[in-house]
């Protein structure tokens, strides 16, 4: 079985000023520089048949490369506790698109459909119950900004779980035309 998820590689430039915002927030797992990506699609874990012929529907994508820039931070909860701070991107109608197309891939590879709601972001940090809180860092990072970035691949990766976080594998890039 493979742990599969779709996502979008920023360039480095956008990585390090992701990295810039990793500071003061206690018991925080920092994402390293190799795991900064924005999820189109998480897929979970499927089969060799179920991923060769999803890679193959996912090479078909035809669609222009298009720009994202960052925009803004948030953090999603559970239960009322902060578990992770992300970077925003600025509303992108060509993200949305990517990203229906993906779907549809993976529906059409016999994929259980996404219900939740596309939040396209970077995850910076994974938090620890006992995380002192994100004010501070929430405040500093509100008005996080960058010039516009390329996207002109899309990727198929593979999420490793270890104890020390996980690791994700590039197994195909998709040019964008
Ligand atoms: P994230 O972007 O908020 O970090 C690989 O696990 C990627 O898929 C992670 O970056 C993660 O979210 C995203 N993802 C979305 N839904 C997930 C789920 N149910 N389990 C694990 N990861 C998920």
């Amino acid at each position: 079985m493979h742990r599969l998820f779709v996502g979008i590689r920023p360039p480095a430039d956008i990585r390090d000023r992701l990295i810039d915002t990793m500071e003061a927030v206690e018991d925080a797992r920092w994402q390293g520089e190799d795991q900064l990506h924005i999820t189109l699609r998480f897929i979970g874990e499927v089969d060799a048949p179920c991923a060769n012929d999803l890679a193959a529907r996912l090479a078909r994508i035809d669609m222009p490369a298009f720009s994202l820039a960052l925009q803004g931070v948030g953090h999603f909860e559970r239960k009322g506790v902060p578990r992770a701070i992300w970077a925003g991107l600025a509303n992108s109608p060509e993200l949305r698109r990517l990203r229906g197309k993906v779907e549809r891939a993976c529906q059409e590879s016999g994929i259980e459909p996404e219900t939740r709601r596309f939040h396209p972001h970077i995850t910076v940090a994974r938090l620890g119950r006992s995380s002192g809180g994100i004010a501070w860092w929430t405040g500093a990072n509100s008005h996080l900004s960058s010039d516009p970035f390329d996207v002109d691949a899309f990727v198929l990766f593979e999420s490793e779980l270890t104890p020390n976080g996980s690791i994700y594998l590039a197994v195909a890039r998709y040019a964008l035309a």
